[in-house]
């Protein structure tokens, strides 16, 4: 396997960036989700959505991180996106929150999404972070047992409707 070197997002990293958020949030979810909660989360325009999600996080950069992860050639094979917040009624109130997390179909199950969270998880403490909070939707499996390998347990579940 190839060595995997893990930056920080610079702002010339926003059109891989891009592409990879889009692979995941529409392409892997449409291909993946199930239909009736894919029609709950259809977006009017999946881009414009991302861009906008880019231009929130660049202008809180101190509560977010994002990390890319280069193969050797210096080609983006994935990226992790987190966050901070306070939650001042709970006794670990500073939280983490893993918000997306992709890498490439040809370069998974070969220690990437680790090495990923790993460096994420590495800001949620420096950031004093005393717990990490995700959510996927149900059947994605490759998700599920990917947290549960860094660690997480299913905490919840939850139900949506149409109306
Ligand atoms: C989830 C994801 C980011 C993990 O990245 P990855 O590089 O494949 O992960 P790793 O190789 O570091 O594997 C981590 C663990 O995930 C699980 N895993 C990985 N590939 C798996 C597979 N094909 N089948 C079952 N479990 C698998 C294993 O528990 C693995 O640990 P192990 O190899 O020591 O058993 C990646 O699979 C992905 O992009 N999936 C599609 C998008 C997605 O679901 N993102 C998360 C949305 S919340």
């Amino acid at each position: 396997m190839d060595k995997i070197n893990i930056t920080n997002y610079t702002p010339p990293d926003r059109p891989e960036l891009m592409r990879l958020l889009l692979a995941l949030q529409r392409d892997y979810f449409a291909e993946n989700a199930e239909r009736q909660f894919q029609e709950l989360r259809r977006e009017k325009d999946s881009v414009r959505s991302f861009e906008k999600y880019l231009d929130e996080i660049a202008e809180e950069k101190e509560s977010w991180k994002i990390l890319m992860a280069r193969n050797e050639a210096g080609r983006v094979v994935g990226m992790i996106i987190g966050s901070t917040s306070e939650d001042e009624e709970l006794v670990l109130g500073r939280m983490g929150q893993f918000e997306d997390w992709f890498v490439e179909p040809g370069v998974r199950g070969q220690g990437v999404g680790l090495q990923l969270y790993r460096e994420l998880e590495k800001w949620f403490k420096e950031k004093g972070c005393q717990q990490v909070c995700s959510d996927t939707w149900r059947g994605n499996e490759l998700s599920i047992k990917a947290h549960e390998k860094m660690g997480f347990f299913v905490s919840g579940v939850k139900f949506s409707k149409k109306l």
